[in-house]
């Protein structure tokens, strides 16, 4: 399958958008998805995560860049707490361990997407960014931060793990011992910490948050297409190659760059 293959027709409707407390705008290459459930703190559920998932599968092709942003006072205060006393849809018990691992794996989709090499994915994070919220912002390429930021990995205070593909990003932003301090205590970082650990790329005045993605969206876009796909995708598997893989994927890249450029078909 190819990255673009992974787009089918089908987007969701203002309907379903609702339900899941979402809402989408489409503006020529740049897609922005607003948590918007503000009056509960963009709260998610399973059809919030569900909705997510669906908003990678049908994001018409020429969308390069993906903002994902809060209404109201913060960007999502994670899991809509009301499902564990019954208000939602049920939770598994576990105790069939397939369908459980097959049921999270759907609800993965709604932030593995985030990854694609023909999108580039910007958090902008603003207030608390809480256990799902958090490693909504984690899933992104990069996190634009207001001042007022604050993360927390909530979950293993409510006894469970981070399982919306946070762990990976975590560790490999602020390394191991740092990633088990923030997660075991459960902790909240502030803004200029989370720009010293690497987990925020850019700062600004809570005022300033809005100015400061569209800057970044801009020279996001001002870049060659092609060239961003590429690298983008280079980048991604650096840490997982040995330095000869990774030469050899700047090599193949490049190959196809080199091609595209200049017609080659040798
Ligand atoms: N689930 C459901 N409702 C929520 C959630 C949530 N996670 N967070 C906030 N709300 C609701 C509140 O119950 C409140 O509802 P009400 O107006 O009916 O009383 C409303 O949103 C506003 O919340 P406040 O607490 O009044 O807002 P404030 O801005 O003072 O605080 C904060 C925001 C810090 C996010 C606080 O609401 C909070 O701690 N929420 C819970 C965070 C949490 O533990 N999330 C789970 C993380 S683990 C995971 O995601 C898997």
């Amino acid at each position: 399958m190819t990255d673009m293959d992974a787009r089918p027709a089908t987007a969701p409707g203002e309907a379903e958008l609702a339900e899941a407390g979402l809402a989408l705008e489409i503006d020529g290459a740049v897609a922005t998805v607003t948590l918007n459930r503000p009056e509960r703190r963009n709260a998610m559920t399973f059809a919030t995560w569900r909705g997510l998932a669906a908003i990678g599968r049908s994001l018409p092709a020429d969308v390069r860049v993906v903002v994902l942003r809060g209404a109201g006072p913060c960007f999502s205060a994670g899991i809509d707490l009301s499902m564990f006393s019954g208000g939602g849809e049920g939770f598994s018990d576990g105790s069939d361990a397939a369908a459980t691992e097959r049921f999270i794996a759907e609800l993965q989709e709604g932030y593995t997407w985030l990854r694609r090499p023909d999108i580039v994915t910007v958090a902008a994070v603003h207030g608390h960014a809480i256990g799902g919220g958090f490693q909504l912002a984690l899933a992104c390429d990069m996190r634009v931060v207001a001042d007022d930021a604050k993360f927390c990995m909530k979950e293993p205070a409510l006894g469970l793990v981070p399982d919306l593909t946070g762990t990976k990003p975590l560790v490999e932003i602020v390394g191991i011992g740092r990633a088990l301090e923030l997660c075991l205590t459960a902790r909240t970082v502030a803004a200029d910490e989370a720009a010293r650990l690497g987990l925020a790329e850019i700062v600004v005045p809570a005022g300033g948050l809005d100015a400061a993605v569209a800057d970044l969206v801009a020279a996001l876009l001002a870049v060659n297409p092609g060239a961003a796909v590429a690298t983008k995708r280079l980048l991604w598997q650096a840490p997982e190659n040995t330095l000869d893989e990774q030469c050899a994927a700047e090599r193949r890249e490049q190959t196809g760059r080199l091609r595209e450029m200049f017609g080659g078909n040798g």
